[in-house]
């Protein structure tokens, strides 16, 4: 499978810098082949213009899509898998990675329009539908606390739900909880994350799919 990479991280001085490249080696030792949009590293602009925003909000085709942003589309749709790796920053993935999805999924691509009564305004949407969706996110807080406020729900509802939705035939949110800089748990399970991300990438969907 081909497999694209979404990542975003400020730093190579970062846990989610090493998850990233434990699940590449995984991905490598299983045959699949990756390529990646590494969005800091691009300085990718994640804040639409008006004229992006006119097109959303009035479902305007005759409006031009950005280069950076056609090259995105053309990423995922040479690819057959998503994975998008990132530190969890205010619950939510980084503003860089936000801007990403305003940017990218586009009216046309990643959704068609309908009418009131759910009729299609549009010729339907040209990305395709991808083998599987996987988000690898790095957190500081413990599962505990994500479960028992209700977040690890929320950050399952945005990302699967409603961001990957039937973009993807199939969909997972591995959340890597404990890692903050304060606590102890960071470097006594440093190896299970790296080895958990690893396995990540050695068990992805079978070769066979699309290669
Ligand atoms: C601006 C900022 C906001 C953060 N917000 C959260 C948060 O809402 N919940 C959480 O569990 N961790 C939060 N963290 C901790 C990060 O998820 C942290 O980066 C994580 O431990 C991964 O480590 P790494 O940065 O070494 O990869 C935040 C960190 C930063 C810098």
């Amino acid at each position: 499978m081909k497999v694209f990479i979404v990542y975003a991280h400020p730093s190579e001085d970062s846990l989610t810098f090493h998850v990233r490249n434990s699940f590449i080696a995984g991905l490598e030792s299983a045959g699949h082949s990756w390529i990646m949009s590494d969005l800091y590293k691009m300085n990718f602009r994640t804040d639409m213009d008006e004229e992006e925003y006119l097109r959303e909000a009035y479902y305007r085709l005759d409006l031009k899509v950005p280069e950076d942003v056609k090259a995105e589309h053309s990423k995922i749709n040479s690819s057959d898998a998503i994975v998008f790796i990132y530190p969890l920053f205010w619950s939510d993935a980084p503003a860089k990675m936000v801007g990403w999805f305003d940017r990218v999924w586009t009216y046309g691509f990643a959704y068609a329009g309908t009418d009131d009564k759910g009729k299609l305004v549009s010729q339907g949407r040209l990305m395709k539908q991808l083998e599987k969706g996987l988000v690898l996110c790095i957190a500081g807080n413990t599962m505990e606390y994500f479960r028992e406020t209700g977040i690890l729900a929320a950050l399952e509802k945005v990302m699967l739900d409603d961001r990957l939705f039937d973009r993807v035939k199939t969909k997972e949110l591995i959340l890597f909880d404990g890692t903050s800089r304060e606590t102890e748990s960071r470097t006594s399970r440093w190896d299970e994350f790296l080895n958990r991300a690893y396995r990540a990438g050695a068990d992805f969907l079978p070769c066979e799919i699309s290669r």
